[in-house]
């Protein structure tokens, strides 16, 4: 039984954005609170100023976009990203030859683990942390290694008004030091010194929509400030068991040459490592975000 469940209709009664029709692409939403596919665009060819409104639109009214059959080098990647804002370069993760900017995501038979296996924002560690990350992947299992999204409007908007007032003007401490010390050592990659650490609003909003997004995550958060300890540890265990709701999610099957754009400012992910011994490979541009608030 969810634990959701009541007698007053859905927890979370999704109001949704009645978007205005789309000129140059098709938006085929995958459930009505979070993920669309989008359709008629090919992003090895120059974009038009209109068709980069919409899927900039879409962005914002889907959380996470995904595009089937492209076919775009790395430079195409990149050049994508940097239309959105200047690119992120990974504190730790190894990167393809000559191109910091493009992480490379990669898991065969022989790796010790797969990237982005818990539910998290990207790099939420960082004091400015990542606003959206457009992953390409090249290389796909027959079956498996499905990315599942978590919209954080939803998650936020379902908390009582009770646990809204509690957070209200509530930090959290995201660290990435757990994360990433040792992660990539079967790339050659050789640990940092130290790696970010940030002070974070338990609950955003964002830049773009102006909405409300839950934004504490299993991955990085470490504790609420201005508690007990003990404290701390109950609320967010809570508030991630909360927000990792299917409710507030979509799934994305891959298909060799799809992209999928999300939005971490108001998503949460995580990917499935269920396809082994088959190898999945891809790269991943992230774009610079700002502090939040
Ligand atoms: C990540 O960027 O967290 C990995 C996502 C994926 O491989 O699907």
């Amino acid at each position: 039984m969810s634990a959701m469940r009541g007698n007053n209709g859905p927890r979370y009664k999704h109001s949704a954005d009645e978007s205005a029709p789309y000129d140059t692409i098709t938006v085929d939403k995958l459930t009505p609170i979070v993920g669309a596919e989008i359709g008629g665009v090919d992003l090895s060819q120059p974009l038009g100023n209109r068709t980069f409104e919409e899927i900039h639109r879409a962005l914002a009214e889907n959380l996470v976009i995904f595009f089937r059959d492209q076919h775009i080098t790395e430079q195409q990647h990149l050049d994508f990203g940097r239309s959105f804002g200047k690119l992120h370069i990974h504190p730790a993760a190894p990167h393809a030859p000559g191109h910091p900017e493009l992480m490379i995501i990669h898991a065969d038979k022989d790796s010790p683990r797969a990237n982005g296996e818990g539910w998290h924002s990207d790099v939420s560690c960082d004091v400015e942390p990542p606003m959206g990350s457009i992953l390409y992947i090249r290389k796909c299992p027959p079956r498996g290694g499905d990315t599942l999204f978590a919209s954080m409007y939803a998650a936020y908007e379902a908390l009582s008004d009770r646990m809204k007032r509690y957070l209200d003007g509530m930090t959290a401490v995201h660290d990435g030091e757990d994360v990433y010390r040792g992660t990539y050592a079967n790339f050659g990659v050789e640990d940092k010194k130290a790696y970010p650490r940030a002070e974070h609003p338990v609950v955003r909003t964002h830049p773009v929509t102006g909405k409300q997004a839950l934004y504490v995550n299993r991955g990085f958060t470490k504790r609420l400030l201005g508690v007990p300890r003990d404290e701390s540890a109950a609320v967010l265990a809570y508030l991630y068991d909360h927000a990792e709701s299917p409710l507030f999610q979509c799934r994305f099957r891959w298909q060799e040459n799809s992209i999928a754009f999300w939005d971490n400012r108001c998503v949460q992910h995580r990917a499935m490592w269920d396809y082994w011994p088959h190898t999945r490979t891809g790269n991943r541009v992230t774009i610079q975000g700002d502090r939040p608030v």
